[in-house]
């Protein structure tokens, strides 16, 4: 087992070129990869320089597969912050998989039980993941995985902390009564049966999350931590979020 690799960037920007290099290696290697994206603000970088290395026609996602981490539960099909709108616009858009490979939990189904047992069974059917890209909460979560989650846990339903429904009502004009209360989320489990772990983080405020990710002890409590045990996690990140390492 190798310790986590830890790759840290003069710049935020720089994050997006390490992560991308990851991808384009795996679709070189694998042209029908299975790459696992998430959503935030971290691995926007990563999509947008991928976006332009498609144009570049230095590589090409189109044979391969995508499947989300997480989604909000009971937002309508069209509402802008629905994760897969907003995959659609910080991923798909910009590069060359095609949308209808594209695979995210269902929030809207009236079996919510059943839509994370059939998701886990859709990631096995392909193959499982080859690639993860990860986001980090600042308290630690990794995808909707808040602190004391099980290490093990599966795709499952989970509600959503009053800190997490605060950090996001700014994509709901700021109403946190508009941010659903629930989600559907990949478990840490689930996560680290992925091939290969990208962790993304930029800025001060994730530096106390990278390093209890890097150098703390393995505890639920930071779930991000479980890294520690995967056999390939690389964590990318800048100065700001390196300054507490
Ligand atoms: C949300 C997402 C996570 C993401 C986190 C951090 O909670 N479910 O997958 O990692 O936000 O977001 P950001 O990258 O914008 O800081």
């Amino acid at each position: 087992m190798d310790d986590v690799e830890v790759i840290i960037t003069p710049t935020p920007e720089q994050t997006g070129t390490v992560g991308a290099d990851a991808v384009e290696a795996l679709f070189a290697a694998k042209p029908d990869a299975v790459l696992g994206i998430a959503t935030g603000s971290s691995p926007v970088g990563i999509y947008d320089e991928l976006g332009r290395r498609v144009t570049a026609g230095r590589v090409s996602l189109a044979g391969g597969s995508a499947f989300m981490l997480d989604e909000y539960v009971g937002l309508p099909a069209e509402h802008p912050e629905r994760y897969r709108n907003v995959v659609e616009r910080d991923f798909v858009a910009k590069v060359d998989l095609p949308t209808d490979r594209v695979h995210g939990p269902d929030g809207q189904a009236g079996d919510l039980a059943a839509a994370c047992a059939s998701y886990e069974a859709a990631m096995a059917a392909a193959g499982g993941v080859d690639l993860q890209i990860l986001g980090v909460g600042s308290d630690g979560h990794i995808a909707f995985n808040e602190p004391g989650s099980s290490l093990a846990s599966r795709t499952r339903i989970k509600t959503l902390t009053s800190q997490t429904r605060r950090d996001n009502a700014r994509f709901f004009g700021d109403d946190v009564d508009a941010v659903p209360r629930h989600c559907l989320t990949q478990g840490i489990g689930t996560i680290m049966a992925a091939r290969q772990l990208v962790l993304v983080a930029t800025g001060r405020h994730k530096a106390e999350a990278v390093h209890q990710l890097v150098e703390g002890p393995i505890s639920a409590m930071w779930p991000a931590t479980i890294l520690q045990m995967h056999p390939h996690a690389t964590v990318v990140v800048d100065e700001a979020a390196a300054s507490r390492l």
